[in-house]
């Protein structure tokens, strides 16, 4: 009998109501994300990756397909996932540290052994310091980091991230796949990321699903066969440029960047 993968899609689609008619998101995707797995998403703008995740997460509905989560069901939010979303969207009227602990006082669970965590992962994303300063008074790129702890927070098997660095500069995007990477081989997460950028993807992935153009579908899902731990001297190695350059050829002139 083989293991239920922490996340499995089937046949899913999605056609979003709109005015004119409507919008088919998603045609036809399938994919399995094993327990442990790091998988990514990259595919053009506008192709459904964050449909994707916005199914996943329980809060768009899907129009057709399957969805199982350790192999029940979906059905709306779980608990199991934490997700990082395309925009930070942070509560402007808590603090970074209110904002962290929110997941934990929503779930009704004790805040005092959260409290050691959330402090321990403001740290770790470099904001300490910060604990008590308003979302208004950071850039994007810290109210995304903040985003990142909430999602972390509750210590969710799965986890889920919609470009979570993409509004952070170049240094520390860098410094954030590292720590990225570090948080999900101690602990061993599920994790699953879209991302804009292919370097990004491969760096970090088992695994790397290509989309199509909308309406989005599966192109290709290709495996990354590159050992771990990985650190930027990885970004040099031939064979991490032959795969990053077959993920780039799907595209063609297709534009990837919004
Ligand atoms: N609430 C909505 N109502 C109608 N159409 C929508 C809605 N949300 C998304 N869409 C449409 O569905 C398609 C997929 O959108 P989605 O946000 O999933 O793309 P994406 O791959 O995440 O793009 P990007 O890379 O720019 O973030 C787009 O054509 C978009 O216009
Ligand atoms: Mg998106």
């Amino acid at each position: 009998m083989t293991a239920r993968p922490a996340v499995a899609v089937a046949s899913l689609d999605k056609a979003y109501a709109a005015r004119g008619g409507r919008i088919q998101a998603l045609r036809d995707v399938s994919f399995d994300v094993g327990h442990g797995e790091f998988v990514s998403v990259v595919g053009p703008s506008g192709c459904g990756k964050s449909t994707i995740l916005k199914i996943l997460a329980g809060i768009v509905r899907k129009s057709g397909g399957a969805i199982a989560v350790d192999g029940e069901p979906l059905a709306g939010p779980s608990d199991k996932i934490g997700i990082v979303f395309q925009s930070p969207v942070l509560l402007p009227w808590r603090t970074v540290y209110e904002n962290v602990v929110l997941p934990v006082e929503v779930r009704r669970q004790p805040l005092a052994p959260a409290r050691e965590r959330a402090l321990g992962l403001i740290r770790l994303v470099g904001l300490e310091g910060f604990e008590t300063r308003y979302p208004a008074e950071l850039s994007g790129g810290m109210q995304q980091r903040v985003a990142i702890c909430r999602a972390l927070v509750t210590d969710p098997a799965i986890l889920l991230m919609d470009e979570p660095f993409g509004a952070l500069d170049a240094m520390t995007r860098e410094h954030m796949n590292l720590e990225l990477q570090r948080i999900w081989m101690e602990s061993r997460k599920t994790v699953f990321l879209i991302t804009h950028s292919i370097q990004e993807a491969v760096f970090l992935s088992d695994r790397v699903i290509v989309m199509t153009s909308r309406p989005g579908r599966i192109d290709e899902i290709v495996p990354i066969d590159l050992p771990r731990p990985r650190s930027f001297d990885l970004l040099t190695d031939a064979r991490f440029g032959a795969y990053a350059r077959h993920i780039r050829a799907k595209f063609g002139s297709q534009a990837m960047f919004a």
